[in-house]
Order: C-alpha cells, then structure tokens, then sequence
C-alpha cells in the first residue's frame, strides 16, 4: 500500500472486534481482519501493511517484533495493558507502540462497585440459590450480607480507576483512604485519606480494592502477611491485574474467614485461573469485563485512531508507549 499524504494507513486486525468497532477502523483505515493470530506469526498476513491492530491473546515478543516487515509503521494494541508486547524489542527497533489509556475508566468502576456490592451482598450464593430452583421463599435468616454505607474503602492505587471508584463509593457513603507511592494532589485526593504506608491503611479498611498497575515489583503485593493487616472480615476487590494477588494466600484467608469476601474480576493466568475459586461462595467472581462496554469498545477505537492518524502527519499521539 503506498504511504501518500492523502491515502490512508492499511491495517491488520488480529482478534474478535465489535461490529461498530469494525466499522469504524474500517473508515479510518484499509483494514483487514483476521480473528486470530497464525501459528507462523503476523508477517504472512502483514505484508507491507502498515499498521498491526491486536490485542490481548495475541502476542508480540522480541523475536516475533524483530521480524515484522521494514514497512511496519506502527503497531496499536486495542487494550490499556500492554503486557503481551515487548516493549523494549518494540522501542530498539523504533516501532512506535500505542494503547488506550483514560477511556477505560468509567466501565472499570462501575466494574469496581458491582464486585464490592457482589461480594458484601453475597451475590454468588444469591444467583445459584435462585436459579438451581431450590429457592423456599424470603425469610429474615436468609443470605445475610452487609452494607457499604458507612464503611472505610482502602484504594491501592489512587490513578483515575482508584479515583472513578472512589467517586462513587463516596455516592454509597463510604470512607476513602488509599495507598499510593506518593500523595496525590489535593484535588484529585478529593478528601480520600492517604496512608504512605499499606500497613497504616489495612488497618482501617473494610474493603480493600486494587486498581494499583502490575509491574515486577507488585506481582504478589497482597501476599499472606498483607492480607494479615487487614481488618478481620474485609472485603478483597481487584479490577486491576490478577497477579497483584498471591492467590493461595487469599483464597486461604477466604477459607478460615480472615477475609469474608471477595470480588474478583481479574486473575492471575487467566482465563486458567486457580481452580480453588471455584468453590468458594464467598468468592464473587466475573471473567475481566471491567471494560467490557459498548461505549467504552467505541472510545477505545477512537482513541487508536487517533494517535494512528496523529502519528502518520508527523505528530506525537499522547497514548503512544514507545
Ligand atoms: C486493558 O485494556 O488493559 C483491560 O484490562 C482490558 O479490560
């Protein structure tokens, strides 16, 4: 495809997009699409394209970003998380890489609140009584839960999902607290408490909610000894990355009772998850639709489109990685 001012950027798309997702790349670009990546890797089905669109499941390592066509312009993954590309083979070899950052805020917590709701309100208990139709009626005694209102929320991670949670947590008549690196500013700390040590806010918390990012350093943060700080009785909620959590030491404290519930949308290994989770009903459990949203798919898209149309008149996308 020739690189002219006026033609636009061709596209391949590796993965399962939305219909209107499709539609619009479809306008912005020459795109083509395939729902899976080949066993060979992109390079057959790339050509001299110039743009390569995936997501998570599809994986770029070095070697793979190595060998991708001199006429690659860019690579876009359709996702905020870029753990599935090698970043450092992408910047070596001057492939400029772009995510989604900031449109995904809104769905994710919303995602936050229905784990803390589904976790303090017995969910996962509620929906298979009902539907294994074993229900015998209401009665005082029955699936007794607690509420929000009134109760300390601890936030690790106060970036704009900690804070779009924290937004409407408070609406519930929860406590903010949170644990960050380093203070946020005032206005963004919006009256949270900030506690420079985990330990400090554990100890207030009655429900501990992670939107902390994942890195090398925080894989396994809440470990045996942290989950151990908490309150007895907290509430867990993870909308962030599942490894953040040493599931053996949480799904033990779900079992004696040290923690009462917890809401997980995200997991380590996923989608092959520790199967213990499985059986535990205080375990309120969804499959990573934190961003699972019409309007937040179309924002994602838009903002890819974006950046790619930015970067092909010469200009800096502000989601660009490398
Ligand atoms: C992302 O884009 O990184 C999300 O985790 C997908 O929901």
């Amino acid at each position: 495809m020739p690189d002219t001012d006026s033609a636009r950027w061709s596209l391949l798309a590796i993965g399962r997009f939305p219909d209107e997702v499709k539609s619009d790349f479809q306008v912005a670009f020459d795109a083509t699409f395939i729902d899976v990546m080949p066993p060979e890797g992109p390079n057959r089905a790339l050509g001299a394209r110039d743009v390569l669109l995936l997501s998570f499941g599809s994986e770029l390592r070095a070697a793979t970003i190595r060998s991708l066509p001199a006429s690659l312009k860019a690579v876009a993954t359709y996702s905020v998380g870029y753990e599935h590309i090698d970043i450092a083979a992408a910047q070596t070899r001057g492939l400029p890489v772009l995510n989604t950052p900031c449109v995904l805020t809104d769905a994710v917590a919303e995602i936050g609140m229905l784990l803390m709701l589904g976790a303090a309100r017995r969910a996962t208990e509620s929906i298979d009584l009902i539907r294994s139709r074993q229900w015998a009626g209401w009665n005082p005694t029955q699936l007794i839960g607690i509420e929000l209102l009134g109760k300390n929320l601890g936030i690790l991670g106060m970036g704009r999902i900690g804070r779009g949670v924290a937004q409407r947590a408070r609406a519930f008549g929860m406590t903010i607290h949170y644990h960050n690196r380093s203070r946020a500013k005032s206005e963004l700390e919006d009256g949270a408490t900030y506690h420079p040590q985990f330990a400090d806010m554990a100890a207030t918390t009655d429900v501990l909610l992670i939107a902390a990012q994942s890195s090398a350093e925080t894989r396994h943060y809440l470990n045996a000894e942290r989950l151990a700080l908490l309150k007895h009785g907290a509430i867990v909620c993870n909308v962030a990355r599942g490894d953040l959590i040493d599931d053996r030491a949480l799904i033990a404290a779900l079992e004696n009772g040290r923690v009462r519930a917890a809401g997980l949308d995200v997991f380590e290994n996923e989608p092959n998850i520790n199967r213990r989770y499985y059986d535990l009903p205080n375990v309120f459990m969804l499959p990573h639709v934190g961003s699972s949203t019409i309007e937040t798919r179309l924002r994602m898209a838009q903002a890819l489109i974006l950046g790619l149309q930015t970067l092909k008149a010469g200009g800096k996308p502000t989601n660009r990685v490398v």
